[in-house]
């Protein structure tokens, strides 16, 4: 990745902690910013006169006039193969499963389909400043490396994983214990740590798969431990059920994947509404964390996850879309319902708590703060650049807006992506919003 030095300028925000614990420690805002990338990482964030004063006078800026550079967004969870599932009407978890979700995945044996899937998916999210995502594939072993062929040539960094399912579920999907177990281990040795890529063991949920097959998953945990390992937990109190009845001898849902040795720091659970107390206290104890679908949960009519009850917890927690359930691409969409969630739960998202979860926060759970997720030197440099003017609404908000408070609310709330004027991967462009032709510049 040789790149010349080249400095951004713009106002720039980023996170050094969690701004609900250290306040106005917790970040570093800069009005007149200015942001120094060389071969594809960080050298340097401060004040844009400080920064130019130290550097030679002919090294290229790239000025975003009243607009904000932010770290690339986290998506902790979500499904490539159902872009096209997405806004699918009428139902709750399993009957959407069984009537859209599953015919959809079915075509992703198809490996070219797979191809223009991925491609179409990893420019969605690029679109909407999402650099880094932990992604679900389907039980198709092609589907996954037709998914880290595309983001190989982005140079994206993303964790995806083959579907692991072998039960309650058409046969035309279903693996085996020991297929599952070969074809997971071969896309390790290929793809863990090829480049940026990362990857992640699947059990789809507990429902479909055997105990043979959970047992599997967690041989590969052990042979691979720094692999991570997403699934589904607690979503829909039917599910939950129809676990209870498929493991009796289990202490709760949790329990089942526990028994299998799935939990750890790098172990994600998408949804986990209805969790129990003991529950909680093995998420805490293990280091596992929930990733918090705001969007999903309430287009499924999943529930309403309880942000504030899992920080009493002391359990970790991440945002994520989970698209095609999910009805978004856009982190800041994802993190306007999460407002309206924790609205209704009778407390508080505040907009820096909001930035903060959706980049060093979601890079904390995938353990991946010290490459992404904040401007600390030597991090990887994947950026974001808001545009405070994208709509005229937004427009006009912004003008009555008078703290950096309000108006990264004001953001969050009217934004999506039209509110990403560029992002950058390794310090590329590869979304430029108002040049489209122009931004592979891989
Ligand atoms: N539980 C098991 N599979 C899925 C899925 O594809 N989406 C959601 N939202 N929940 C699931
Ligand atoms: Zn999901």
């Amino acid at each position: 990745n040789a790149q010349s030095p080249t400095v951004y300028r713009a106002a720039i925000l980023h996170f050094l902690s969690d701004p609900d614990v250290d306040g106005e420690n917790a970040y570093q805002f800069f009005e007149d910013g200015a942001l120094l990338i060389e071969n594809g990482r960080v050298l340097q964030v401060g004040e844009a006169e400080a920064v130019l004063a130290s550097l030679s006078s002919d090294i290229p800026v790239v000025e975003y006039k009243n607009h904000l550079i932010i770290p690339g967004m986290i998506d902790t969870h979500i499904h490539f193969p159902q872009v096209e599932v997405i806004a699918s009407y009428g139902e709750q978890l399993l009957d959407w499963l069984n009537n859209y979700t599953f015919p959809a995945e079915r075509q992703f044996e198809d490996k070219e389909y797979a191809s223009n899937i991925a491609n179409f998916f990893l420019d969605e999210l690029l679109k909407n400043g999402t650099t880094t995502a932990l992604v679900f594939g389907t039980v198709h072993k092609q589907s996954v490396e037709a998914f880290f062929e595309a983001s190989e040539q982005r140079n994206t960094r993303m964790i995806c994983g083959k579907v692991m399912m072998n039960r309650n579920a058409p046969e035309f999907l279903c693996d085996t214990p020991e297929s599952s177990y070969q074809d997971s281990k071969e896309l390790i040795e290929a793809w863990h740590n090829k480049g940026r890529q990362l990857y992640a063991v699947t059990p789809r949920f507990a429902i479909t798969s055997t105990e043979e097959q959970l047992q599997k998953a967690g041989q590969l945990m052990e042979e691979y431990p720094d692999v991570y390992m997403q699934t589904h937990i607690s979503e829909n109190k039917d599910e939950v059920a129809f676990v209870q009845e498929l493991f009796p001898d289990s202490k709760d849902y949790l329990d089942v994947y526990d028994q299998f040795g799935l939990l750890g720091k790098r172990s994600v659970f998408a949804h986990g509404i209805h969790l129990t107390p003991r529950e909680h206290q093995r998420f805490r104890e293990t280091g596992s964390s929930v990733s918090f679908c705001p969007t999903s949960n309430l287009f499924l009519g999943s529930g309403l996850l309880d942000i504030k009850e899992l920080e009493e917890e002391q359990v970790a927690y991440s945002v994520a879309t989970d698209v095609g359930g999910g009805t978004s691409f856009s982190m800041l969409q994802t993190l306007n319902e999460a407002y309206k969630v924790t609205q209704l739960n009778g407390n508080k998202l505040s907009a820096l708590k909001s930035l903060y979860l959706a980049t060093l926060g979601n890079a904390k759970t995938l353990q991946l703060e010290d490459k992404i997720g904040s401007f600390k030197e030597g991090n990887e440099a994947d950026f974001a650049v808001l545009d405070f003017n994208s709509t005229p609404l937004m427009s006009l908000k912004q003008s009555k807006c008078k703290t950096l408070a309000e108006k990264l609310f004001a953001m969050i709330i009217l934004g999506d992506d039209r509110a990403v004027r560029a992002t950058y991967v390794a310090g590329n462009c590869v979304h430029d919003r108002d040049n489209s032709s122009a931004s592979q510049t891989n």
